[in-house]
């Protein structure tokens, strides 16, 4: 279908991608897989024309084509989907898919017959998308299904997506999965990139592993496992499993009680209440979408207290009405879900965002207003080298990391606050194996040092592996707490979706 030869792409002194070469058959779901940084999403950009390359040919089809932008691509049959969607919430389906902004426009604005197509397209493949139905009102994946839509309607031969299932719920990926099935069976072509290896094993054909902007391995799915994709991904033996002893909880630390919070669409949380001690990992089970969000941020003092009731308790003090940096100055730390809204200003530096809320206190800050730059740079040094953020150098904006290692310095510079309390959702979204391993160990390394952990997170696995308690959360009420020890996943889930 496509076969990338002898790729080479540099961004500014990065190589982020060296010689590669990629061929994928007609047919199949080929997956890349590899560390953050390792150079997948670049070099699928490149064949989607969003990036060119410096060196290298492209070939569809066993010919030689020129890919200059999205337009080209599209015109060759080759469609993609990127990590962060790229929707209108207030328009259509309908009017979302005909008016694809990177083509330039000029699609048919018969809206009702596209309404017809795209409802039969969906039909076919069962996406069950309503081409009338607003963006806003969908869940995301009903967005995901939409964006496949978009490219499916432009005749896309060739579906490269980019970490498609990062953002959603077990439940939507094994959905997901059957439609990439019927859309191989239908004779499309897939390219998946993605960090979980037990999804490349469920769903690809043929792996290709990338590291250092080199393709290092080119394997069957068939004749390979975890362990050997983990080895090939990060060069050394992985620990695919959490390892931990029990916990020796002492003092509480965080004590909510009755709190609810109000938003734009009603109760987000209804009543919660439970405690933190110090020494132990709480976890929060649940379907994204039940009052996580809300739940976390209003504990980091990031909700209107007018927005919420109860009480909320650090140490024994009420700290409801305490600004978001108080909350930092007593030690609390938070790994937000969502590292661009939240985590990062993209165009700083990464010096710059790693001093994000202690900016304005020693040694950071005089006091004055005036900043230390030596202090500010070994900081940020120690946090790149720490949490092994690459490339390491800290004049570099935000938005030039690949996801991965965006999140690795939030998670740093949270870790370098010390915290006596640590709120952190979906602290491995997007995150290589490697890296997962050694968050993991750091969130347990914090918990046995006396630290007290919130951990929010949408992989039940992970949250069952690291939680030493675990409350269960479904439309904004605490339905139970469990002990992950003994408590078999399917009953989580039956407690998660309320048995359906
Ligand atoms: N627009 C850009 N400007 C500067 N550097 C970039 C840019 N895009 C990518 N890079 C760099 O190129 C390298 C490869 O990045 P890429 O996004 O392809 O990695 P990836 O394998 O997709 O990682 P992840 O799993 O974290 O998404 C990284 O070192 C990254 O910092
Ligand atoms: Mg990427």
């Amino acid at each position: 279908m496509i076969e990338l030869r002898n790729i080479t792409k540099t961004f500014g002194e990065t190589v982020a991608n060296d010689n590669v070469s990629i061929l994928v058959e007609k047919g199949t779901i080929h997956a890349i897989v590899g560390e953050n940084g390792a150079g997948k999403s670049t070099i699928m950009r490149i064949a989607y024309g969003f990036y060119n390359a410096d060196a290298g040919e492209i070939l569809v089809d066993g010919k030689a084509v020129s890919i200059k932008n999205p337009h080209d691509a599209i015109a060759l049959g080759i469609g993609m989907v990127h990590q962060h969607f790229m929707l209108v919430d207030t328009m259509t389906v309908a009017e979302n898919i005909i008016l694809g902004a990177e083509t330039g426009g000029a699609a048919t604005l018969d809206l009702e017959k596209a309404n017809v197509e795209i409802e039969h397209l969906s039909n076919e493949l069962k996406l069950g998308v309503n081409p009338r139905a607003l963006i806003e009102n969908l869940s995301v994946g009903a967005q995901q299904r939409v964006e496949l839509l978009k490219a499916l309607y432009r005749n896309a031969e060739l579906l490269i997506l980019d970490e498609p299932t990062a953002v959603l719920t077990p439940q939507e990926v094994e959905e997901f999965f059957g439609i990439l099935r019927r859309m191989r069976e239908s004779g499309k072509t897939i390219v998946i990139i993605t960090h979980k290896l037990e999804e490349v094993l469920a769903i690809s054909d043929f792996v290709t592993v990338m590291r250092d902007g080199k393709t290092v391995g080119n394997v069957k799915t068939s004749e390979t496992s975890a362990k050997d994709l983990a080895r090939m991904i990060v060069g050394r033996d992985v620990l695919l499993r959490v390892e931990k002893t029990d916990a020796q909880p002492k003092e509480n630390v965080l004590s909510v009680q009755n709190l609810s919070v109000k938003n734009a669409h009603g109760e987000a949380l209804n009543d919660v209440s439970f405690d933190v001690k110090a020494g132990e990992i709480v976890g929060i089970a649940g379907i994204e979408g039940n009052g996580q969000t809300e739940l976390v941020e209003a504990i980091a003092g990031l909700i209107p207290t007018a927005n919420l009731s109860g009480k909320i308790y650090f140490e024994g003090t009420n700290i409801n009405n305490f600004s978001a940096r108080k909350h930092k100055e007593l030690g609390i730390a938070h790994i937000p879900e969502d590292r661009h809204k939240r985590g990062l200003l993209l165009d700083f530096n990464l010096a710059e965002n790693s001093m994000l809320g202690v900016h304005y206190r020693p040694p950071v800050s005089s006091g004055t207003g005036l900043l230390n730059n030596a202090a500010i740079n070994k900081r940020a040094g120690e946090i790149v080298e720490n949490f092994d953020v690459r490339p390491r150098n800290i004049e570099l904006s935000a938005r030039a990391l690949s996801g991965g290692n965006q999140q690795k310095l939030v998670i740093g510079r949270e870790f370098e606050l010390n915290p006596k309390l640590l709120l952190v959702s979906q602290p491995t979204r997007g995150v290589d194996i490697g890296a997962i391993e050694f968050i993991h160990s750091k969130l347990i390394g914090l918990r046995d040092s006396g630290g007290a952990v919130l951990l929010v997170s949408a992989e039940l696995e992970e949250v069952t592996a690291l939680a030493d308690r675990l409350l269960v959360i479904r439309e904004g009420k605490i339905v139970g707490e469990v002990d992950p020890k003994t408590t078999s996943t399917e009953e989580i889930g039956l407690m998660m979706t309320g048995g359906n």
